[in-house]
């Protein structure tokens, strides 16, 4: 695949995820789980902002940061099993801490070692973002014990879908009538029919089976779009991101990159969107396996693909009713 360039942007993180773009600053927004940081690194200058967010009851893993449109300076993030608003200026000192401004949601009461994982808005700006069991080695958590949720404009929250084990990738096809969807565990990219006016999906199916796609040993996890509707999906243990084609079900390309446990993708690096970003995990890796691959754990930007990929959406939240919230 000649013209592909695979530049490592960031320095390594524990369980980097949640990659987001943001054009008006020329952003990338990742997180580190287990440290419960967000991190900002502008493009253009090399700027590079951690902001770590301080736990709530339900815990410190920060799994997703999506700025809130609109509100500069507010971001929607993924807190243990809670859904809450920080606030973060570029203004601010490049390693801060922060509490969360408010709670918005926390969930699953019963399984109190549940954590949110993937999140992303759909074409309206609604949030969905899944929660998995607890993990003790990567990619095997407590089985059936997350679910996946929306959050609406309303900031009221519904519930999804069960018996999900790691709520993964989430995209949305460009004629807003199909949700593609990644509960790792099931080693498959799944489809929906997709309401854009309700946001109901019905009618699961399997888009791409891995094992009988001959990937083993990967896990699919995190996923987006390109322009002409294919999916570019993260594979954890596979050292790779393949881009699938959805309606045929088939493997197009694969770019192998210089980290084992690849976690996210997102597409930016200015107007054109033809940068391709990707984070990383050294969660389970050995002392010999790191010092091996430093790059284990980094975030990769790919260039050269000839493909553009579309804008992300942030959360379009009722600005009043937010407000309302952070006065009280
Ligand atoms: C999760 C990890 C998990 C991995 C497995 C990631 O999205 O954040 O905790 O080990 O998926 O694929
Ligand atoms: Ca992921």
């Amino acid at each position: 695949m000649s013209g592909v360039e695979i530049k490592q942007v960031a320095p390594s993180v524990r369980l980097g995820e949640g990659p987001h773009w943001v054009e008006e600053d020329q952003a990338l927004l990742f997180v580190d789980i287990v440290e419960g940081d967000v991190h900002r690194l502008f493009l253009e200058t090399g700027r590079h902002q951690v902001l770590h967010v301080e736990a709530d009851e339900s815990g410190s893993a920060v799994s997703l940061v999506i700025p809130v449109e609109g509100a500069r300076d507010l971001f929607l993030v993924g807190l243990g099993r809670s859904l809450a608003v920080v606030r973060w200026a570029a203004s601010d000192p490049d390693r801060h801490t922060v509490k969360a401004e408010v709670v918005l949601h926390t969930i699953d009461h019963h399984c109190p070692t549940n954590r949110f994982n993937d999140g992303k808005c759909d074409p309206r700006g609604r949030l969905w973002a899944g929660t998995m069991g607890f993990e003790s080695t990567p990619g095997e958590p407590e089985l059936f014990k997350g679910s996946l949720f929306r959050l609406g404009h309303d900031l009221q929250i519904s519930h999804m879908l069960d018996k999900i084990s790691i709520a993964n990738g989430l995209a949305w096809s460009h004629d807003k009538k199909t949700f593609y969807y990644i509960d790792s565990c099931t080693y498959a990219v799944d489809a929906f029919d997709y309401d854009d006016s309700t946001g109901a999906i019905s009618n699961r199916r399997k888009v791409i089976d891995y094992k009988a796609a001959g990937l083993q040993k990967d896990i699919p996890d995190g996923m987006c779009i390109d322009e002409k509707g294919n999916l570019w999906v993260a594979n954890f243990y596979g050292k790779k991101v393949i881009c699938i084609d959805p309606t045929a079900g088939k493997i197009l390309r694969t770019v192998e990159l210089p980290a084992h446990n690849i976690t996210s993708v997102c597409w930016g690096g200015g107007p054109a969107y033809s940068t391709l970003f990707v984070t990383s995990s050294k969660i389970g890796l050995t002392e010999e396996q790191l010092a091996a691959e430093p790059a284990e754990g980094g975030t990769f930007a790919i260039t050269g693909l000839g493909v553009r990929g579309v804008p992300p959406t942030n959360f379009k939240a009722d600005l009043e009713m937010l407000r309302d919230k952070l006065a009280k």
